[in-house]
């Protein structure tokens, strides 16, 4: 006699899993729990049910479907994505994911036709789509608001292109600069940051759908038309690779990463500034939050919370590139582990450029602080030496005989512009009376005019050109969902 136990009805299969047919006995519970995904995939129920919708519909075109059965799915998935929408789905963990869910729940309201949809296709591509879906339209939505945030940032780097403030390496007061500069090279750093993005879309916007479980199917479907209308620009052109490679979201992640790297620099410097030591700043109460002990104090948080934020989306760049490491092809359920740093991921990049755009254009600049602040520290010392090398003197030893005018300064308690002009005479008879006009602050910055300088002139002329560089993106729009699931 044989072992084999051979199920007769779903009732040996207590759970009625729809792949349940050649299990004869439930799944534990707990291992129910442990593979389920539906908690944390139901962000994308609205993208499934726009996936099986062209799915649908591509099957009636191609004739698997008729078209009274494709109408019959389709206004079950309007009225289900009715239910989502309202929170009246009755998720349920022994269907395991947002894919079954769905389709179990088409069938409850439609009847036996809602078991058609699946025909030809896999929750493997149902899946890889269904996420691409949902990055892009995220992507959407980080794109216009990396934008806001980038012409508030142009719009005060023009209305501070005269403000002089010291510029630092080493954190340590190097040359005077315009803070309109300082604000522009954040805006480098953030437009770097969108094309990033924007390329990230472009490889990402294929359609997986058609793939099936991995190797395509036998039925005579018509991807390119899934394809559009999924609104993608094309197909995959390999099934095995569309269902399994996850290097869309990891890309993604890697773009967030140095976006919040970007703005925990930024971060970091409003921190700097915004302290009773720089006092370059005043950053409106609304973006900051008191101390329960200290009455005095006016903390920064969310510069330092959008600091702090960066760790935890270059940890979801590592746990996803850890999780696409040495696995065969094609589709595994290690995969199912990419969706909460993705989604995570998305939500904190969002979240901090929403902080910034509102916050950043609502800064106050101390003006006669910074002005103050880059009067101090030898500012114009590398001026002095473009004076000498200007006389004919060799920059080396312009080097060293503007540090010894230094070295005499410090022992003064002077800057260079407050000694007196037989004092500097002291360390070079090629100075003369005009030096003064170089050791002047305004006379430092307006000296360095050209592309990239931190003359207020070359700052106003970059801030028009990078205003009319995002005048003329092209943010993509409309692709994605909205809706409470989101
Ligand atoms: N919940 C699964 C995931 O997120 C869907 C794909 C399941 N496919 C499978 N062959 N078990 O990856």
């Amino acid at each position: 006699m044989s072992n084999h136990k051979v199920p007769t009805s779903s009732a040996n299969n207590p759970a009625a899993k729809p792949w349940g047919g050649r299990f004869s006995e439930a799944t534990d519970t707990f291992v129910e729990r442990f593979t389920a995904s539906v908690s944390f995939d139901q962000r994308m129920a609205l993208e499934d049910i726009q996936g099986s919708l062209a799915h649908a519909q591509m099957l009636s075109e191609v004739g698997v479907l008729s078209d009274g059965e494709y109408r019959k799915i389709a206004t079950g998935l309007g009225d289900i994505a009715e239910e989502i929408k309202t929170g009246t789905f009755p998720w349920s963990v022994q269907l395991e994911d947002v894919h079954m869910n769905i389709e179990a729940r088409l069938t409850e309201r439609i009847g036996p036709i809602g078991k058609k949809l699946h025909t030809g296709r896999s929750r493997n591509d149902q899946v890889a789509t269904d996420i691409r879906l949902w990055l892009r339209g995220h992507i959407d939505r980080i794109a216009a608001e990396l934008t806001r945030l980038q012409s508030g940032l142009v719009a005060l780097a023009e209305r501070e292109a005269d403000t002089i403030m010291p510029g630092f390496t080493h954190l340590q007061s190097a040359q005077p600069v315009t803070f309109g500069h300082h604000l522009l090279a954040w805006n480098a750093m953030l437009t770097r940051d969108f094309e990033r993005l924007m390329d990230c879309r472009k490889r990402l916007n294929r359609s997986p759908l058609g793939a099936a479980a991995l190797a395509g199917t036998s039925y005579p479907i018509n991807r390119a038309r899934t394809a559009e209308l999924l609104g993608f620009d094309a197909p995959s052109e390999n099934a095995l690779d569309a269902v399994s490679d996850r290097d869309f979201a990891i890309e993604f992640c890697a773009f967030a990463a140095l976006l919040l790297t970007h703005l925990s620099r930024a971060s970091e410097e409003l921190v700097l500034w915004a302290s009773s030591q720089f006092d370059f700043i005043d950053l409106p109460d609304r973006f900051c939050t008191g101390s329960s002990i200290m009455p005095q104090k006016k903390n920064p948080d969310v510069p330092e919370l959008v600091r702090g934020k960066t760790g935890r989306v270059n940890g979801h760049l590592v746990a996803l590139l850890t999780l696409m490491k040495s696995q065969p092809l094609a589709y595994n359920k290690d995969n199912q582990e990419d969706k909460e740093p993705l989604f995570d991921t998305a939500d904190t990049a969002l979240d901090c450029l929403r902080a910034f755009a509102d916050m950043v254009p609502a800064l106050q600049a101390k003006r006669s602080n910074m002005l103050k602040a880059a009067a101090r520290g030898f500012s114009t010392a590398t001026d002095l030496a473009d004076y000498l090398v200007r006389k004919g003197v060799a920059f080396r030893d312009a080097h060293e005989i503007v540090g010894q005018s230094v070295s005499f300064a410090i022992e003064q308690d002077k800057d260079l512009a407050e000694l007196s002009l037989h004092q500097l005479q002291q360390f070079s008879g090629e100075i003369g009376e005009d030096v003064f006009a170089v050791l002047t602050l305004e006379g430092s910055v307006a000296a360095r005019s050209h592309i990239g300088g931190t003359a207020p002139v070359q700052v106003r002329k970059a801030c028009a050109q990078a205003r009319s560089a995002i005048a003329l993106r092209t943010v993509p729009s409309g692709t994605g969902l909205q809706g409470q699931c989101q």
